[in-house]
């Protein structure tokens, strides 16, 4: 496990429209988008892009990292009969990655979902072989619930989705978390 000198700096505020084009370029990476939903498998268009990042959410945030937009993170789904969303993470800048970044924004949503959203619990899920998921779900504080298998071909295989998911009160309890190291705007 790499030490990151110290968790990056970063800024989370609502999408703009010059955003789209930016996630619109993400989306045309297949490194970025082999682990993302099957829709993301296929060009995702200007268009498609203006409707995810500017769409009505109940919380979808901006990633800024060195004052540039790098991804779009948030929380989806919400059911507020049993206080539950959905984390979802999305860094397309390739330069942002494998710095910590993705571990600090997952620590930030969880906190907001938990202090600010008043979440009972937040789910989350990562196709298998994506390791990097997998690690900033972990140290975020999530545990694993269950496989679905066999979700999604990529690859030349059907890969499975593995289900994860932090209670309110397992975020109470992660001592001296570095949850808030970024900003939220
Ligand atoms: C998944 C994602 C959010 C991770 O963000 P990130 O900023 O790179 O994450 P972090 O740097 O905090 O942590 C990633 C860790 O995984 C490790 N990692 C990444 N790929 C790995 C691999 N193939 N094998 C082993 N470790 C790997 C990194 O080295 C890093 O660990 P380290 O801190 O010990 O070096 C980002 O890669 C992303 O958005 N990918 C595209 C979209 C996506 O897959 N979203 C998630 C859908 S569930």
């Amino acid at each position: 496990m790499t030490t990151h000198p110290a968790p990056p700096s970063f800024n989370l505020r609502a999408p703009r429209y010059d955003d789209v084009g930016i996630y619109t370029a993400f989306m045309a990476d297949p490194q970025v988008t082999i682990w993302l939903e099957d829709r993301c498998q296929r060009p995702v268009h200007f268009h498609h892009a203006l409707a995810f990042v500017l769409g009505e959410a109940w919380c979808r945030l901006a990633i800024e990292y060195q004052g540039r937009f790098v991804g779009i993170t948030g929380l989806e789904d919400y059911d507020p009969c049993n206080g539950v969303a959905r984390f979802f993470i999305v860094i397309g800048d390739r330069d942002a990655s494998n710095r910590g970044l993705g571990t600090a924004v997952a620590r930030a949503l969880v906190s907001k979902g938990f202090r600010d959203l008043g979440l009972r619990k937040i789910v989350s899920n990562y196709f298998a072989p994506n390791v990097a998921s997998k690690v900033i779900h972990a140290r975020a504080g999530f545990s694993e619930e269950g496989v679905q298998r066999q979700v999604g071909w990529r690859r030349g295989e059907w890969v499975d989705h593995v289900l994860v998911s932090i209670l309110r009160e397992e975020w109470q309890g992660l001592a001296a978390s570095p949850s808030l190291s970024g900003t939220l705007s």
